[in-house]
């Protein structure tokens, strides 16, 4: 049998979480080791933000994200924060601008955040191995990891192989395994910041609109986004319907406010005695195909004076409470996100290491944090990284 080669600490995955984790580690002059079975790394980096990667958000708290156990990302949060991973780009003179409600992108390439998590990587002397197949992993005094490149062994195995989403990018069940391997709970990892779909007869209804975006208010319990919904040829998406379907429960509405700025009833009272048609007025807040869809769907448009009181409440609150229930998501395919995965009662906060197994440690995406739509998932894969990487 092969004598192994040994590292302080090999981490498994080669994305924003891994590269963080494993550039801290090897500041602190650990010997690390990084295994990715993509023929490259960080690849979700290279795709994110439309290619400009919004790496964080400046506005990042602990309501950003779901989570079963809510206060679990604090601690990891506290310790690197926005400003922190700001200093890094900086650092690397890579150019950037907030786009909109605290979302910093890069001017001009996500390549350059890999590039500088690769440089970060090299003055640290951490080695990566890419299209390294990782075959089995088995723990005695240090973790024995068996690949296609050779048998590997070290004190500290940090899993940093995401989630389940878009499998071409390399996402695998691999971290999920690993967990159950060594007996730690897992909670349900599902699709998440997913487009949403409809039943058949709806869509039949919507089709004339597909590709219309409207400024709405979107909720389900008690979450709401205030952002756009964009109606397409299989449902709905849009930055408003990506936030909620993190939210959503299968067979459950989603409530969508179409006139979040203006009260439904005021406006029309102040036209009931006129022969301004409902849909008339409605395409003066709402785009125009859509007003007048949304009246064969649920008001006759006529003359506003021909309406009663009780006609012109229902018509209001339709307004302000459309109920939707999605027939499902997209599912993984086309998820930003995996919601769920190994259970925050498994891992210390301070650390992501695990309480039951010494040594292993879970970080970014493959943990049961979600942050919402907006730069606040890298945010995490940055802090969690970093949490693991002051640990091993
Ligand atoms: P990540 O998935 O990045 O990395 C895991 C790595 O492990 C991958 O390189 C994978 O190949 C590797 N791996 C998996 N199994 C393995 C195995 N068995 N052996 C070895 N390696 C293995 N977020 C955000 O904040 N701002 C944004 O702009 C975007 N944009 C965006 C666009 C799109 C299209 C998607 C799909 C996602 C985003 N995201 C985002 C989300 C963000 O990309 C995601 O949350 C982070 O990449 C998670 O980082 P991790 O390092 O945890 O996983």
């Amino acid at each position: 049998m092969d004598t192994p080669l040994h590292w302080d600490a090999i981490v498994i995955g080669g994305g924003a979480a891994g590269l963080l984790c494993a550039i801290e580690a090897g500041k602190r002059g650990r010997r690390v080791l990084v295994i990715e079975h993509s023929d490259r790394v960080g690849k979700k980096i290279a795709i994110s933000g439309g290619g400009r990667c919004n790496f964080t958000n400046v506005h990042t708290t602990p309501e950003a994200f779901l989570s079963a156990n809510p206060h679990f990302c604090k601690s990891a949060l506290a310790g690197y924060t926005p400003r922190d991973f700001i200093d890094l780009v900086e650092k690397h003179g890579i150019q950037y601008h907030e786009k909109k409600l605290g979302q910093l992108f890069c001017d001009s390439s996500s390549q350059q955040i890999i590039d500088m998590l690769l440089n970060e990587c090299s003055d640290a002397g951490v080695e990566i191995r890419c299209s390294c197949e990782v075959e089995s992993i088995a723990k005695d005094d240090a973790f024995q990891i068996k690949t296609n490149q050779g048998l590997f062994s070290a004190a500290s195995l940090v899993i940093a192989a995401g989630g389940l989403s878009i499998a071409p990018l390399g996402a695998t069940d691999f971290g999920y395994r690993i967990a159950k391997q060594f007996g730690l709970q897992i909670e349900n990892a599902r699709p998440g910041l997913v487009p949403l779909r409809l039943d058949q007869d709806l869509l039949n209804k919507l089709r004339k609109l597909s590709g219309i975006s409207i400024d709405a208010r979107v909720s389900f319990d008690r979450i709401s986004f205030r952002e756009n919904i964009l109606i397409t040829h299989r449902g709905l998406s849009g930055p408003a319907i990506l936030q909620i379907s993190s939210y959503w429960r299968p067979e459950e509405p989603i409530v969508i406010d179409l006139l979040p700025d203006s009260a439904a009833i005021k406006l029309l009272r102040e036209h009931q005695g006129t022969p301004t048609e409902l849909t008339t007025l409605l395409s003066r807040y709402l785009p125009k195909r859509f007003a007048h869809a949304w009246c064969e769907l649920h008001a006759i448009s006529k003359p506003l004076r021909q309406y009663g009181r009780r006609e012109l409440d229902g018509i209001a609150t339709k307004l302000h409470q459309l109920q939707i229930t999605p027939s499902g998501t997209e599912g993984f395919r086309k998820a930003e996100v995996t919601a769920g995965g190994v259970s925050t009662t498994e891992l210390s906060s301070q650390t992501m290491e695990a309480r039951k197994v010494p040594g292993l440690y879970f970080i970014g995406e493959v943990v049961d944090v979600t942050g919402h739509l907006g730069g606040f998932n890298f945010q995490w894969a940055w802090a969690s990284g970093y949490a693991a990487g002051r640990s091993v």
